[in-house]
């Protein structure tokens, strides 16, 4: 499997059976056809208003869903049509090339911020994800961009239109959230401070010939701040409450928002940070394209003091980002192991 150049390349070279360690070792890493759990959806928050008349409903449902789900879509949110159709259509065409074009910037190694990619960690898994991946960095952009691929020819110039209005969206969003819990407009900016960081990924989930025997992306919580996802028409995604597995319906043009680990410890576990995953289908080609907006490695992670009362001590112990970073990468994808560790007992 180190031979392994993508599951596009083993698509297009006309497989139809499943390759042995692409099938889950365990339940984790393969989902049957589930049962549809009852009720509830992920919420959907028009964002429309958010200067205006609305900017309170809009802070009350981005709480709810915080709190509830760790997840929400976001719908009128001011990034251009045209900006989210040519970055799907770009990472499309980046996968669409010989795939000798995409090993020009291949690499295994988890820490190289822009690469072309396979599954997660091949060289330690003992099953494989059945996707591939472009990754790279997106701030400071204009030294970021420097690292970004040549091909296809057009891909600076829309990634970084991208990565603008993403990055426009994501300060809005850490707004908003600092209203929602109660704090003033810039506090949880001025947490991630300046030198935040901001990555993006193109996963490219190619149809395959036994979806129920593997998966995408096995279940994870993020690790970072905000996600902002784009995703195209094909359902895949889907999201862990109370025991049972809801699926995120593609909704046309939106975002699909969800809060990581330093979310939940700055929230003091009042915003959760959701264990998700991603199926394959067997017919239809999913791409997702995910941005992490994350604290500046230096950032101090710990409960928001203001938040802290005799009511609510401080469930969360302090850490840096780039320690708990650190940590996250030191294992395979587990479920919240990393963030139950910060938790005081
Ligand atoms: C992710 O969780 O990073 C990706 C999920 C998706 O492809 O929808
Ligand atoms: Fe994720």
């Amino acid at each position: 499997k180190e031979s392994l150049r993508g599951v596009k390349d083993l698509v297009d070279s006309g497989i139809r059976e499943l390759p042995r360690f692409y099938i889950g070792s365990d339940s984790r890493m393969r989902v049957q056809s589930s049962v549809l759990p009852p009720g509830g959806e992920v919420p959907i928050v028009d964002l429309r208003e958010l200067d205006g008349s609305d900017r309170g409903r809009i802070v009350e449902a981005v709480a709810r869903a915080s709190e509830e789900w760790g997840f929400f879509q976001v719908i009128n949110h001011g990034v251009e049509a045209a900006t989210i159709h040519e970055m799907v259509e770009v990472a499309k065409e980046f996968f669409a090339m010989p795939v000798e074009d995409r090993m020009e910037i291949f690499s295994a190694d988890l820490f190289k911020r822009t690469r072309f990619g396979t599954s997660h960690n091949p060289s330690r898994e003992t099953s494989l994800e059945w996707k591939d991946y472009l990754r790279h960095p997106c701030l400071p952009l204009e030294e970021s961009m420097q690292s970004w691929p040549t091909k296809p020819a057009s891909y600076r110039r829309v990634a970084s239109d991208y990565c603008r209005g993403v990055k426009g969206l994501a300060d809005k969003l850490l707004e908003v959230l600092s209203e929602s819990l109660g704090l003033e407009r810039r506090y949880l900016g001025s947490v991630f401070g300046s030198e935040r960081l901001q990555e993006m990924f193109c996963n490219y989930y190619p149809p395959c010939p036994n979806p129920e025997l593997t998966i995408g992306i096995g279940e994870h919580s993020d690790v970072g701040g905000i996600t902002l996802l784009l995703q195209n028409e094909v359902e895949g995604l889907e999201v862990c409450k109370d025991g049972h597995w809801y699926s995120i319906k593609p909704v046309k043009d939106a975002f699909v928002v969800n809060l990581g680990d330093q979310l939940q410890i700055l929230s003091n576990g009042r915003f959760k940070s959701v264990e998700h995953r991603a199926k394959v289908s067997s017919d239809k080609l999913r791409i997702s394209i995910p941005t992490f907006y994350q604290p500046s490695r230096g950032a101090r992670i710990r409960p928001i003091p203001e938040l802290l009362d005799e009511e609510h001590p401080p469930a969360y112990k302090e850490v840096t980002f780039q320690d708990y970073l650190a940590d996250f990468f030191k294992h395979k994808l587990q479920g919240k192991r990393c963030l139950d560790s910060y938790k005081i007992l």
